[in-house]
């Protein structure tokens, strides 16, 4: 088994993906030293699910961890025998730590430790990015004029990432962040290619060749673009375009030929991530029956309304991958777990029922998210700019529409519901957790440790474990050649 680092390491995503790669002997091609992080609730999520693969592993009885994710036993019922053995095995292999100059040589030593000594290591993997806050588009449109922006901390913690490579020098890196990397400045200079720059050559002396994981060209002539990867072309049934950077040291770069992810046969799409999930309707969250009349009037005449638009064509469907779609399914689904867990909707406001009924019924007769302003007069807020020009509320509702798949998950999809209004108008609602760790391409089977805005916000955070997965398995390839 190859070793791996999961720096950053988040709820698992890109973990889960490699852990799954299996070699041609059928067993498992990579094993986790070391995940860190230094949130607690995802910590935990990452304890839990190195307990479920130790479970899988040992082939020992996976009841109690159903047992305990489906909620019918509390976490005291469930540490006993074989399940306490394993999480307590799991558990050394998550660490939660800030990683930053004051807690380097705590972080080295660690790293050092669960590496072993240097004349004993083999080849292994280094993964995980930088977190991507700093970066992002949304951040930075957010700060500009913020002049503490130039000096955030985050905008260099890609700094403590160069400084375990040059330190512990792995064979592979798999860096990920956000598109905006690429067009994000430290001032005149362009981060991205100031971290290429570094990443070629590490204060160590340490050499890595970057590489493309979809663009199969010379590394001198790849433009930026050439290292998003968009996550809908790789079975995923999301349009996440995430930076992926692949690192090989350059003293071994030169016996792993170039090779490339092998797009899916078609999309699948949010018809298919859904498919089996029971239908739910959701809590209001204000119960005053004179309200609840007024909105139900007004939900009525809103529904005419649209049920009155005109309707030309509808945009062409995304292509059905029915591969792809197999392959999602046979991926996520999990026959042990009778009703999906972590399915709960949320409450909202009558207001807001009201509002996604009519968009979600107006969305699956136009084939798109209809914009706020096409919604009837009757259901605007009244304090709000609706339909002045440049008013950023218009976009701030989108009904994921079934044939396609969905828009990015976001780690803040918490606090912007009205972004992910499930497309069945009858719901009425915005996505679970579940619902959004489908789309994702999180396995059913997979809990989100902490309250359910936590979970939101891991799930958000994830490289889709589907697409990490097809990263893993080419870079246990290209380990494996290696070894041959
Ligand atoms: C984008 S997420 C990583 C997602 C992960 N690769 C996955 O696939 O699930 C970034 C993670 O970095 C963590 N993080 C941010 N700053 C950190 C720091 N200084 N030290 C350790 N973890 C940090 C955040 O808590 C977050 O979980």
């Amino acid at each position: 088994m190859f070793p791996i680092i999961d720096l950053f390491a988040g709820p698992g995503g890109l973990n889960e993906g490699f852990s799954s790669v299996k070699n041609d002997d059928g067993d498992y091609a990579f094993k986790t030293l070391a995940s860190l992080e230094m949130d607690s609730f995802a910590c935990q999520t990452l304890r839990l699910r190195a307990t479920y693969r130790e479970l899988v592993r040992t082939g020992s009885d996976l009841e109690p961890y159903f047992a305990y994710i489906s909620g019918e036993k509390t976490w005291p019922e469930t540490l006993r025998g074989d399940f306490k053995t394993a999480y307590t095995a799991a558990k050394q292999h998550v660490y939660r730590v800030e990683l930053g100059e004051e807690n380097r040589p705590e972080v080295d030593r660690h790293i050092a430790l669960k590496l072993g000594p240097e004349s004993q290591r083999g080849h292994w993997a280094l993964i995980g990015g930088p977190p991507c806050q700093a970066y992002s588009l949304a951040g930075r449109s957010r700060r500009t004029g913020d002049e503490t922006f130039a000096s955030d901390h985050k905008h260099f913690l890609y700094r403590e990432y160069l400084h375990i490579l040059s330190k512990f020098r792995p064979t592979i890196f798999v860096m990920e962040n956000v598109k905006g990397l690429l067009s994000s400045k430290n001032g005149d200079k362009s981060m991205f290619q100031t971290i290429l720059a570094d990443l070629t050559r590490l204060s160590s002396g340490a050499r890595y060749e970057i590489r493309s994981l979809v663009v199969d060209a010379d590394p001198d002539e790849l433009e930026p673009s050439d290292f998003i990867i968009r996550s809908e072309e790789y079975g995923v049934p999301q349009k996440r375009h995430r930076v992926i950077l692949l690192g090989i040291r350059s003293d071994v770069a030169h016996m792993i030929p170039r090779q490339v992810l092998t797009k899916a046969d078609g999309a699948v799409t949010v018809r298919a991530a859904l498919r089996g999930m029971p239908r739910l309707r959701a809590e209001t969250s204000n119960r005053k029956p004179k309200i609840d009349q007024d909105w139900k009037a007004v939900q009525a005449k809103a529904l005419q309304d649209v049920r009155a638009v005109e309707v030309t064509a509808k945009p062409d469907s995304a292509k059905n991958g029915s591969i792809a779609v197999a392959a999602y399914e046979a991926w996520v689904r999990e026959s042990e777990l009778a009703l999906p867990v972590q399915n709960n909707p949320r409450a909202h406001m009558v207001s807001d029922l009201a509002r996604y009924r009519v968009m979600a019924e107006l969305a699956d007769r136009i084939g798109k998210s209809p914009k706020y302003t096409d919604l009837p007069q009757s259901l605007h807020p009244e304090h709000r700019n609706i339909g002045k020009a440049g008013t950023p509320f218009t976009d701030r509702f989108r009904v994921q529409v079934w044939d396609s798949p969905a828009t990015t998950v976001v780690s803040h999809i918490s606090k912007d519901g009205h972004y992910y209004i499930h497309p069945d108008p009858s719901q009425a609602r915005s996505f679970t957790v579940r619902e959004a760790a489908r789309l994702q391409s999180f396995p059913d089977n997979y809990f989100f440790e902490g309250p359910r805005t936590q979970q939101f916000h891991q799930v958000g955070n994830a490289v889709p474990p589907l697409l990490s997965k097809q990263i893993g398995e080419l870079v246990a390839g290209m380990l494996q050649k290696l070894k041959d």
